[in-house]
């Protein structure tokens, strides 16, 4: 093997550029080139007016300084057009006719249906989990999650500050989209009195009731860590409970907001409640330790994968040892609903509301 290719696609993740700076040393170590490739997909395509907006020769040189840096620097991009066979027949085509052997792909889940898509066509990729949302259960941790995990962490000691002085509750929404890992994580990390994640049903009456108690037992700051995806678990008839108040007469209940979450558990709960997004600040930063050595570790075995001829695979990590799977296993592993019910369990009695 004498060329591979790199990509990262999808959300990007702190530690991606670790990963790729792994990637293109180990090749470099074995006597392999890599070729970068800009903007995931779309880089494969080449449609742009010159090749080196699509991709580039990876030098030693080109990876310094890159270790420390969130984002990627090879760029990032979901690719609608990459759902078309005949893209995927023509990146297949690009890829041969630049003489790349193999091709690492790092992202999420989508990420993976991309590379599977290379795979059915006969060409050798490898998966490398780049996702802050931790949402493929064939991997205890993907590249990225870690520091998000700190960066909300940071954030949500600081609302509980505030929060404290105020004697208010504070509901703070995460990211994750379909999985609610960040925010399960996230809330037993902060101590946080309530967790609501799309893995578990879940009614505003419930957690106005579980705020009142909170209150009535002397708590003074109340954080609820609320998952992006959990407004699709949501059990209450919102139309009914925004019919039995004025105020919240303006309140759309086919498309719910974090601070008409918010407003409907003080009015149920009679407990002042602000809303805080955390948003994209869990995107960026730089990566942690832990996303570093993660990165460079899944970095090097993908490319010893590669090199020896095994392909067609996601990496991951069990306990402290990397594995493999085949890519189409890692796609479709989703978190186990049980765990998200144990921990959120561990989550509320650790709250001692
Ligand atoms: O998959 C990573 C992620 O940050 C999700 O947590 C979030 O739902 C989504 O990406 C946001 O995507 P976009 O960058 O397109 O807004």
């Amino acid at each position: 093997m004498k060329r591979i290719g790199v990509l990262t696609s999808g959300g990007d993740a702190p530690g991606m550029n670790a990963a790729i700076r792994a990637v293109v040393r180990t090749g470099l170590s074995r006597n392999i080139s890599t070729i970068g490739f800009r903007r995931g997909y779309n880089g494969l395509l080449m449609q742009s007016a010159s090749n080196q907006e699509d991709f580039l020769v990876l030098t030693s040189r080109e990876v310094s300084g890159t270790v420390h840096r969130g984002g990627t620097f090879l760029m990032t991009a979901r690719c609608l057009a990459f759902l078309e066979k005949e893209n995927q027949i023509k990146a297949v085509n690009n890829l041969n006719s630049l003489g790349i052997e193999g091709l690492v792909c790092i992202g999420g889940d989508g990420t993976y249906h991309g590379a599977a898509s290379l795979k059915e066509l006969g060409f050798p990729v490898i998966g490398i989990p780049g996702t802050i949302d931790n949402d493929m259960s064939y991997t205890d941790y993907s590249i990225g999650f870690d520091t998000a995990l700190d960066t909300a962490i940071e954030n949500i000691d600081r609302i509980r500050d505030t929060c404290g002085s105020h004697e208010r509750g504070s509901l703070v929404t995460v990211m994750g989209r379909n999985c609610g890992e960040i925010a399960l994580s996230t809330a037993l990390a902060c101590g946080a009195e309530v967790v609501m994640v799309p893995e578990i049903p879940w009614s505003l009456e419930e957690t106005a009731e579980r705020v009142k108690w909170a209150a009535m037992n002397g708590k003074s700051s109340l954080i609820m860590i609320f998952a992006e995806g959990a407004v699709n678990s949501l059990t209450s008839d919102v139309a009914a409970i925004c019919a039995g108040d004025e105020r919240l007469q303006g309140i759309n209940p086919a498309h719910l907001s974090s601070s008409s979450i918010a407003q409907m558990i003080e009015i149920l709960s009679g407990h002042e409640v602000r809303a805080t997004v955390l948003g994209y600040t869990q995107r960026g930063g730089n990566p942690s330790a832990k996303d570093r050595i993660l990165a460079g570790r899944m970095g090097n075995y993908a490319v010893q994968l590669l090199a020896e001829g095994i392909h067609g695979v996601a990496v991951g990590v069990h306990g402290e040892e990397l594995i493999h799977v085949p890519i189409e296993e890692a796609m479709n592993s989703r978190i186990d609903p049980q765990k998200a019910r144990d921990m959120k369990d561990l989550i509320e009695t650790m709250a001692g509301v």
